[in-house]
């Protein structure tokens, strides 16, 4: 289900090409979210995977011709019921004929009637993805409202690599879900710039063997890379430890472990960046020694019980401060995080207005976490606010729903900053 636990009518569409196999793990990815989907091929696509395993997989009939079961007007029903209509792969093919508005199989005659959120994701060789005419074609279906994805970097078939790769069918099915969710979140407003994000925990050494972390799961900032990637951003993720979260696609993904690496990725990353995101839970403190062998509990000077804590740098005050001295552009735009709980003195979102103040951001993402969920929860909900006052309500979605309105404000921030 959809966090609004709405069961969606999905429509599958598959072209013929070699990532067709995909297809049925995204088949999958909706049935077990407890949508509902059909399966609508091309005839080519029935080449790589055959209609049996998209029937036994979706649970419903499947046929690529507009004149199968016309009594009951099929390549309209199809189209008309969807509340969400995702093409993959998208082959180069399949998008010029649904630019151009074609009907001569059932999924294009299908991709005509639909009125709901229509993505493709596209999977071709890198020389026909950057062809002038799949640019347009892009172009034009994007003109006409529908999403069309980036696609991964990574290798294709045979022995060439470069942009052209279908995301995991995990990653579309997020991407798509969200298309049905917030069908704006897909707005290329930011095109062109250079987006850095930190997400997932740091963990400081005590020995060899043992660390000090925290409970991120670093969801949230790579959601926001997902998202900002697919409003067309060059984005750099820099990640702690995340529990298995894949690459989003079109994303560079650097890996760091301590506070101290990060602040160096940041100090590096972040010149010449339009937007810098710290969503990473960053370890307030650290052993102020790490131990070259394993610490032995019982030992006559017991470590372990007095391990001494040192004070981490402030990575986001610190890039506040840098793009006051002149060493970050003084357009980029600096976001934080504040994950808050409500106590004797402050509601939750008085201490974000504090914390807001007290790191000098300009926007500050504040979740409201004194019911304990948030941490590796699917969802999010809290506010965002503007160092100029403002303060958005962020209603409770998905975490990529709340990345696209962290990035609505983002892009309003980055228009007005390069004027
Ligand atoms: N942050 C940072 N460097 C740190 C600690 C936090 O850059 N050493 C960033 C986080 O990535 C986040 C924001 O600062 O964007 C707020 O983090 P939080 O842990 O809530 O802030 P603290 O300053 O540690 O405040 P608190 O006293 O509430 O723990």
């Amino acid at each position: 289900m959809g966090v609004d636990g709405r069961r969606l009518n999905v429509v599958v569409g598959v072209s013929g090409g070699i990532a067709a196999y995909k297809a049925c793990h995204l088949v999958r990815a909706f049935t077990e979210r407890g949508h509902s989907v059909h399966v609508v091929p091309t005839p080519s696509a029935l080449n790589f995977v055959g209609a049996a395993t998209f029937e036994a997989l979706s649970g419903n009939p499947v046929s690529t011709t507009v004149f199968d079961a016309v009594d009951e007007v099929r390549h309209v029903r199809i189209g008309q019921e969807a509340d969400l209509v995702v093409v993959a792969p998208a082959t180069a093919d399949l998008m010029s004929r649904a630019a151009h508005g074609r009907a001569d199989d059932l999924l294009t005659a299908t991709l005509l009637v639909a009125t709901c959120p229509v993505v493709f994701a596209p999977a071709m060789h890198t020389e026909m993805w950057n062809h002038p005419a799949t640019r347009d074609n892009v172009a034009t279906l994007r003109r006409h409202g529908a999403i069309v994805l980036d696609p991964a970097h990574g290798r294709l078939t045979g022995v060439d690599t470069g942009p052209g790769r279908l995301p995991e069918p995990e990653q579309i099915a997020k991407l798509a879900l969200l298309a049905a969710e917030k069908p704006g979140a897909f707005t290329r407003d930011l095109e062109g710039k250079r987006v850095v994000v930190t997400a997932g925990g740091t963990r400081e050494a005590i020995d060899p063997v043992r660390f000090i972390g925290n409970h991120s799961s670093g969801r949230q900032g790579f959601a926001l890379a997902d998202v900002a990637a697919q409003r067309g951003a060059d984005v750099t993720l820099i990640a702690g430890s995340v529990d298995a979260l894949g690459t989003p696609p079109g994303v560079t993904l650097r890996s760091i472990t301590s506070a101290r690496d990060l602040h160096d990725a940041v100090v590096e990353e972040a010149p010449g960046a339009d937007v810098v995101i710290m969503a990473a839970a960053v370890a307030d403190f650290r052993p102020g020694t790490e131990s070259d062998s394993k610490l032995k509990k019982g030992a006559s000077d017991d470590a372990l019980s007095r391990i001494e804590l040192v004070e981490n740098p402030d990575i986001l005050a610190d890039a506040v401060r840098r793009r006051a001295d002149g060493e970050l552009d003084a357009a980029t735009v600096i976001v934080g995080f504040a994950a808050e709980t409500g106590d004797a003195t402050a509601t939750p979102l008085e201490h974000a207005k504090t914390k807001l103040a007290r790191k000098g951001c300009d926007l500050l993402m504040c979740n409201d976490v004194s019911g304990g969920a948030t941490f590796g929860a699917e969802d999010n909900v809290g506010w965002i606010l503007d160092a100029d006052g403002t303060i958005d309500d962020v209603p409770r979605g998905s975490k990529h729903a709340v990345a696209a309105n962290i990035l609505d404000a983002v892009a309003r921030r980055v228009a007005a900053a390069r004027g």
